[in-house]
């Protein structure tokens, strides 16, 4: 740990499927690196393989095909107790009949490691998830929150080349999860830590990744920085997926895009002719003259901050967050004039109406 540094290890799919049977392909030719010291987080509907890619990457589950590499290593066919890898899981998996202190020492008594070395090294690893004192506590008198941290302290006492969580905050309620979170990003970046991080939370998969791999039915769809992947999605799914936004059919000549008869600046390396519009709720303005795309307004809730509207158009709804309550406060049915920035403005193709199942 702090004194015996971590040294950062890659880890590479390459071209990995998993079948359960003739007709479950849970895992379709999945290629993905994941670069040293990095977080990388498998986000996606349920059923669409994070478990099984990190089970397989773990050595739980068997590649039906495709090789798996850890630290430059081939270990398609290793066992899962030869590969330096450790996993975080939803339920915290914690031995019941044992205190703190032996649950997070347990991998290293099994190692047989020397007294001594597992004493400092389980205190140590206590001490970086902020469970000092607590060793001799019953897991069972642990808050969900202490708990998940002793499970994250079993895992860092090991010292693995790659850390794998699935969805370790999944049994937390929202406030706890945020502040348990950010701690795993802390002691992650401190650590250096190789990461992949599976979860259904887009929230968490923006606020906790270096780069987000999105999947559908087994296969990625699209991967990137959290800042890609919102400004940019390659797709309605992943544009669905990640944050929400409105989809209007438009028109695109290489430096505006119109909507109806509305038209306004944007750029993007996109071929002329029918787009549909990928619109952020945050990228929309009221026009305070008729200069902007018309609609009426369909429902307001206010928020403080922001206010949330929904406007009506003949070319679909539109979704809108404003700061504090707009202009003037707006009611249902009035009529509404909208800008958009560019900024959060995305053309996909015109037929892309690929929906999320989710939704
Ligand atoms: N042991 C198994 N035997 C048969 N089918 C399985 C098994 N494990 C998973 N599957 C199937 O493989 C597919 C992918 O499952 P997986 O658990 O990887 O999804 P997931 O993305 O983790 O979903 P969730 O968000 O619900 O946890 C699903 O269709 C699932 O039913
Ligand atoms: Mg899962």
């Amino acid at each position: 740990m702090t004194s015996s540094p971590i040294r950062a290890a890659p880890v590479r799919l390459e071209d990995v499927t998993k079948l359960f049977s003739k007709e479950v392909v849970a895992v379709d030719q999945v290629d993905l690196t994941v670069e040293p010291g990095t977080l990388v987080t498998l986000l996606g509907p349920s059923g669409c393989g994070k478990t099984t890619t990190l089970r397989m990457i773990a050595g739980l589950e068997r590649a039906t095909s495709g090789r798996i590499f850890i630290d430059d290593e081939e270990v398609t066919r290793l066992p899962a107790n030869l590969r330096d890898v450790t996993m975080v899981f939803q339920s915290y998996a914690l031995f019941p009949h044992m205190n703190v202190f032996e649950n997070v020492a347990y991998g290293l008594q099994v190692a047989r490691q020397p007294k001594e070395a597992i004493r400092s090294q389980t205190l140590e690893a206590l001490a970086m998830v902020g469970l000092e004192g607590l060793e001799n506590r019953a897991t069972n008198a642990l808050s969900g929150g202490q708990q998940q941290r002793v499970a994250l302290a079993r895992a860092l006492v090991m010292q693995p080349k790659v850390l794998l969580f699935d969805e370790p905050l999944s049994n937390l309620d929202a406030k706890l999860r945020k502040r348990v979170r950010e701690d795993i990003r802390d002691l992650q970046k401190r650590l250096g830590i190789t990461s992949v991080y599976v979860t259904h939370d887009q929230e968490e998969a923006l606020a906790i990744s270096d780069e987000i791999v999105v999947m559908n039915l087994g296969r990625i769809v699209q991967r990137g920085t959290p800042h890609e992947l919102y400004s940019r999605p390659a797709t309605r799914f992943v544009a669905d997926f990640i944050g929400s936004a409105s989809f209007l059919a438009g028109h695109y000549d290489g430096k505006a895009v119109t909507i109806g008869g509305f038209s306004f600046p944007h750029q993007q390396e996109t071929p002329a002719g029918e787009v549909t519009v990928m619109i952020r709720p945050e990228a929309i303005r009221l026009s305070t003259d008729r200069a902007g795309l018309e609609t009426t307004v369909r429902s307001s809730s206010y928020l403080g901050a922001v206010t949330d509207f929904v406007f009506s158009s003949p070319h679909g709804d539109i979704a809108a967050t404003i700061p504090g309550e707009g202009l003037t406060p707006l009611l249902r049915d009035d009529t509404a004039y909208l800008t958009f920035r560019s900024a959060g403005i995305h053309l996909l193709p015109a037929n892309d109406r690929h929906k999320n199942p989710d939704s």
